[in-house]
């Protein structure tokens, strides 16, 4: 699927208009083109608690997942809902607890292909440290970031990662159980 940059960075900024940014008067906007077709939106909501404040990518992310892809225009494209993990059966939490490498959490949802993250200036402005990450879990590192300079893979932004593939590769053989 081709991206299309300009339609992208006109959606954050629509987004980014819509912020709420009482306290640090920045308003930020984000938008994703997901594999399914749809262009999904964010914008930051910030709180009196300055510590609960949501970046505009939370919102993204959410807005991915929370939408149903079969009402996508890209509906093929959309995840099979019987690959999806789904971990109220038995046979299929041991198969969720294993997809937690981020390619593999990726293939079982709809996937963010490319983002744009603009400031209330219309001007891109990179993801923190934090949606790094988020969104390192929605696209995979070859996600493209929209730069100044252009568009950057995730991998470029967050090297080194952490992902789900260290949580099966290091932890506990029985995680949960006490000894
Ligand atoms: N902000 C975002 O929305 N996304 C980022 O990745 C960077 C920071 C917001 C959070 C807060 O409302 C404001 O920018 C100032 O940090
Ligand atoms: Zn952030």
């Amino acid at each position: 699927m081709s991206i299309d940059w300009p339609a992208l960075r006109a959606a954050a900024v629509a987004a980014a208009a819509r912020a709420y940014a009482p306290y640090s008067g920045l308003r930020v906007g984000a938008a994703g083109q997901a594999s399914d077709g749809r262009v999904v939106t964010g914008c930051n909501v910030e709180n009196a608690s300055y510590g609960l404040t949501l970046c505009a990518e939370c919102g993204l992310v959410c807005a991915l997942h929370a939408a149903d892809s079969a009402d996508a225009p890209d509906a093929a494209h959309a995840p099979d809902a019987a690959h999806a993990p789904d971990a109220t059966h038995a046979s299929d939490a041991a198969h969720a607890s294993d997809a937690t490498d981020a390619s593999d959490a990726a293939d079982a949802a709809v996937q963010l292909l490319a983002v744009a993250v603009v400031a209330g200036d219309g001007e891109p402005l990179l993801p923190c440290g934090r949606c790094r990450q988020l969104l390192l879990e929605a696209g995979g590192g070859g996600l493209l970031i929209d730069t100044a300079d252009g568009p950057v893979e995730l991998n470029v932004l967050l090297p080194a990662a952490f992902t789900g593939a260290d949580l099966s590769a290091r932890r506990d053989a029985a995680p949960g159980q006490e000894p």
